[in-house]
């Protein structure tokens, strides 16, 4: 059994939302009231993308928070990886069986035709080698490529940032916003590299 604490709560936090959203989905079902709206399947595609999005937005933010605090969160970056794929891979299979009930030539011509589903489809491909390569064994297995295959949630956040922006149908604050963290974690990883650079040329010339 884990003795790591921060990390059980880390994942009862990640899991809650998936939680309450069976649970809502379950009294759907069942014909009871919930509160997934008039439009349940529309509440349920933007309720799992946005947490799929809140999920890549604080992987990205782990590192920047470990070098300017100094606290070792770095070990549960992983996890919160994981969720990010977990709520995507709701969003996706939401998408193809209550949206489309797997109808295959809608669901591809969607994908082909609609560039805001495009850049979606693209983002969620992405994750899946990042999420299957996620355990120790590869880890060791792959060692630098590991890294640079991880590098790939940057471009993945991007896509997923655009999708975002681009399905949302009246208010655009929270794609936005969504964007504007975005950013700034962006430059933030700029400015750690362009410093930890100039830190390494000072090394080598004191
Ligand atoms: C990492 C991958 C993805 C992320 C982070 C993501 C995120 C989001 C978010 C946040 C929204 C809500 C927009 C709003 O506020 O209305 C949304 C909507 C939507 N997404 Fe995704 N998405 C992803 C992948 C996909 C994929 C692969 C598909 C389908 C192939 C898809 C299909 C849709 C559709 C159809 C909507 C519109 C829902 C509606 O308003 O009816 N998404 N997505």
């Amino acid at each position: 059994m884990t003795k790591d604490w921060r990390r059980v709560l880390i994942h009862i936090l990640s899991v809650l939302p998936a939680l309450w959203l069976f649970w809502q989905m379950s009294l759907w079902y069942r014909f009871l009231p919930h509160d997934l709206s008039a439009n349940p399947i529309e509440y349920i595609t933007k309720f799992t993308g946005d947490w799929t999005i809140r999920f890549l937005l604080i992987t990205l933010s782990v590192s920047p928070i470990t070098k300017f605090t100094g606290w070792r969160i770095l070990k549960y970056r992983r996890a919160v990886g994981l969720y990010a794929f977990f709520y995507a891979l709701l969003h996706f299979l939401n998408y193809m069986v209550l949206d489309y009930f797997f109808d295959w030539p809608l669901i591809l011509e969607d994908i082909f035709k609609r560039p805001a589903i495009t850049f979606g489809m693209v983002a969620f491909t992405l994750l899946i080698p990042l999420a299957i390569t996620s355990f120790k064994f590869f880890i060791k297995k792959m060692a630098k490529n590991w890294q640079k295959l991880h590098q790939l949630i940057y471009i993945i956040t991007i896509f997923a940032v655009i999708h975002n922006y681009m399905m949302v149908k009246a208010d655009v604050l929270i794609p936005v916003i969504h964007a504007i963290i975005l950013a700034s974690l962006l430059c933030m990883r700029v400015y750690l590299k362009y410093n930890n650079r100039k830190a390494s040329i000072k090394k080598q010339l004191a």
